[in-house]
């Protein structure tokens, strides 16, 4: 019997049935109508600086390269020989001319068309047609402020659009950094046991674990106090986008300037910089935003931002059936910070949300656990609970600055709006 897809979420009363977490067909369907439709993150402009530079990544189990050809211009299409399936590409990154099958030598260029077949006259007794046997391109590709996204449904809305206003929160780092963003080399990558849709949500407006969940890391004073003290907001955007812990300037400007003592006087002179551009290149009210705070952009790409003196962390929850994902994690620098804050910049990174890191182990615990909690038949019968701050009036003048459905820092509406484009999408676009 057909699933009724609509009846497994109820985003306006606050349940989500524990199914989509555990159901293999459920699965399936999210990577045709979700993974297939919908824009995805594929880099940073950055990691493709020189032509011939190219990204091995993931839209959700289809492998892809993105590349910058030598004419300049950034494609992406799947990584998978026309011949019999095999990755052309088996590096992660790099920088090539041609990517060469392994398995028969079929070679592709850098815009994915086929441009080599070995022993062909022997072989085929004619020419084979290269035009039907190009890499199959992502039809969609677009990027903003340095971030790029494809897409496989090339009648999908404009990425602007998409992004809508989002783009106000996520020009506060990009427009900040005085030199331009840059990623550092090296993406962290592992596995964990975890439905994708469980870091997904969290990034999203989850805030309310993190003086639960992290408590004992920020009892040791890693983090600034005033950082975790400072008033934080939660957002919520069309298209199921969320951002959780926004913080306005002001308190988290004395954050920094405290911080900054622990890297010497550049560092000091660096956060006075950084805050005087965001307010001449922002203007008025964005630059009184201090930071992103943690979000997440539908479905599965989740950012951080907490201060003029961290990275910008990247996230990527790959799908890797119901219950396993695949994530994948680096950071960007701005390019003229200064080099004392840049050599640290890494090692904040992974002390903190990695592999190793001490809210990444928290974290990935709970994706884990939650996740092998919730396939047992009876677990099954009980809906999640996202209802924090239904019916329950928010008001702050101070946010009023701020556009998108914004809430106080408690709140679970922004995880509602997640999996209401959830179900829009699986449903087939109805609301
Ligand atoms: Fe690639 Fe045969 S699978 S050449
Ligand atoms: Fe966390």
């Amino acid at each position: 019997m057909e699933t009724d897809l609509s009846a497994l979420v109820n985003a306006e009363s606050g349940s989500v049935s524990r199914r989509i977490f555990a159901d293999e067909t459920i699965y399936r369907k999210e990577l045709e109508r979700i993974f297939a439709r919908t824009w995805l993150f594929l880099c940073h402009e950055s990691q493709l600086a020189a032509p011939g530079d190219y990204f091995a990544t993931y839209m959700g189990e289809d492998p892809v390269i993105v590349c910058r050809a030598r004419d300049g211009v950034i494609r992406a299409f799947l990584n998978s020989c026309q011949h019999r399936g095999m990755k052309v590409c088996r590096e992660p990154a790099g920088n090539a001319r041609a990517f060469t099958c392994i398995y028969h030598g079929w070679t592709y260029d850098e815009c994915g068309r086929l441009v080599s077949v070995p022993y062909e006259e022997q072989a085929y007794g004619r020419p084979v047609d290269r035009d039907g046997r190009s890499l199959t391109r992502v039809p969609r590709l677009e990027s903003y402020g340095g971030f790029v996204f494809g897409c496989w449904d090339d009648k999908v809305e404009a990425l602007d659009t998409w992004l809508g206003d989002l783009r106000f929160h996520l020009d506060v780092f990009i427009e900040r950094s005085l030199g331009g963003l840059e990623a550092l080399s090296g993406v962290q990558r592992y596995r964990c046991d975890g439905n994708w849709k469980l870091p997904a949500d969290n990034f999203a407006g989850d805030d309310y674990h993190v003086p639960w969940t992290h408590g004992s890391y920020l009892k040791l004073g890693v983090v600034s106090p005033q950082y975790a003290e400072a008033r934080a907001y939660t957002v919520a955007f069309p298209y199921g986008h969320g951002i959780g812990d926004i913080h306005l300037a002001g308190e988290p400007l004395v954050a920094d300037r405290e911080f900054a003592q622990r890297f010497g006087p550049e560092a000091a002179e660096y956060v006075e910089a950084v805050y005087a551009r965001a307010a001449e290149r922002l203007g008025e009210p964005r630059n009184r935003i201090a930071a992103f705070g943690h979000g997440n952009i539908f479905p599965n790409f989740s950012l951080n931002d907490f201060s003029a003196l961290w990275p910008v962390g990247i996230y990527l929850w790959h799908p890797r059936g119901p219950r396993e994902m695949e994530v994948w994690q680096w950071c960007l620098v701005d390019r003229d910070a200064p080099a004392s804050v840049r050599e640290t910049a890494m090692g904040l990174f992974t002390q903190v949300q990695s592999a190793a890191g001490a809210f990444g182990q928290d974290d990935s615990e709970n994706f884990e656990q939650a996740s092998a909690a919730t396939r047992g038949a009876v677990a099954q019968r009980q809906d999640f609970d996202y209802t924090m701050g239904l019916g329950k009036p928010f008001e702050d003048d101070a946010a009023q600055v701020l556009p998108g459905e914004v809430g106080p820092h408690f709140s679970e509406h922004c995880q509602r709006g997640f999996y209401r484009e959830w179900r829009r999408l699986m449903t087939g676009g109805e609301s």
